[in-house]
């Protein structure tokens, strides 16, 4: 293992390279990042970077973001087959059928989505800025897409908006329950539980606070409570207990796992650095169209 880490560290330097991962991949591999954040974050510094080579430890449509953001640099995949479902829960046919049936309408674009997606839609968001970006939005109308649950979350706190959603959901976060978190707090009543707007609307109603992944983590650290039950993907623990160690942290359940952000391992870091494996690549008429929904949502999140 510490072999392998050294493996990696020098191929970042050979091939004058970068390596970002999401919150949710393995605690090893978010060890030896170079940037390790939630969506939004790893969206802007992927904007920004310089190296020649981008690896990116996280699912197919973060590897196209910052593809389609800053194309001078060679992006690779550790696994091309880390795929988010969720970004596949739309598709074409239904953004034309809501667009024809409302003229004053923003199709808003979670980040979790395919590129050819986000050519279609007005503007991205993520969990993070997704709540500051609508609001900023002159349009009345809203067809959040592809996921309902954060759409609804979003959609709850701006009542002045029409929201028009779409039935996409994060498997993941689907597996966490309003039952598995009564029974996780009947358990530990002092603990606060913090939830990932993925979660479905009777879990966020739970929730002592609700945020990204970030926000999670930065919630927790500021907090004056001991123990947190986590609802959201459990690779954010790693953050979470590096930064607080005398906290304790609960699972709602057993299953909070995404199988697509396991699929990264030192292992496939090292092969993608190692042979430039795994290269996103989009047509640049794609690249350009998708472009203009992520530029968009960081001009309006700024
Ligand atoms: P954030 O890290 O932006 O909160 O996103 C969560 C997620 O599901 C990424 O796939
Ligand atoms: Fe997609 Fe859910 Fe996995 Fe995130 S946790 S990549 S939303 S399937």
């Amino acid at each position: 293992m510490e072999e392998l880490k050294r493996e990696i560290e020098q191929l970042k330097k050979d091939k004058n390279a970068v390596l970002m991962a999401h919150y949710y991949v393995d605690d090893d591999v978010q060890e030896i990042a170079d940037y390790v954040g939630d969506s939004y974050y790893l969206a802007k510094m992927a904007l920004k970077e310089s190296k020649d080579v981008i690896c990116f430890a996280g699912v197919k449509f973060m590897g196209e973001s910052a593809k389609i953001l800053n194309p001078e640099r060679t992006v690779v995949m550790p696994d091309a087959n880390a795929d988010c479902a969720m970004a596949h829960m739309v598709d074409i046919r239904k953004i034309q059928e809501i667009r024809d049936q409302y003229e004053d309408l923003a199709v808003v674009c979670y980040i979790n989505s395919t590129a050819e997606i986000k050519s279609y839609s007005d503007v991205c968001v993520t969990s993070a800025n997704a709540l500051k970006v609508v609001q900023a939005l002159p349009q009345k109308n809203i067809f959040f897409i592809p996921d309902e649950n954060l759409g609804r979350y979003i959609g709850s706190q701006l009542p002045e908006k029409n929201f028009i959603y779409n039935d996409g959901y994060c498997p993941t976060h689907k597996e966490i329950t309003a039952q598995k978190v009564a029974k996780a707090k009947e358990m530990h009543p002092q603990a606060e539980v913090v939830v990932h707007p993925e979660c479905t609307p009777d879990v966020t109603a739970m929730g002592d606070y609700i945020g990204s992944t970030s926000g999670i983590i930065n919630y927790v650290t500021a907090s004056d409570a001991k123990e947190f039950i986590v609802c959201t993907e459990l690779g954010v623990l790693y953050e979470l207990r590096q930064k607080n160690p005398e906290k304790t942290f609960y699972a709602a359940g057993q299953n909070q796992f995404c199988g697509d952000m396991k699929r990264i391992t030192l292992e496939n870091v090292r092969d993608a650095l190692k042979d430039l494996k795994n290269q996103v690549e989009l047509p640049e008429e794609l690249r350009l169209n998708a472009k203009k929904a992520l530029d968009e949502m960081l001009r309006l999140a700024e």
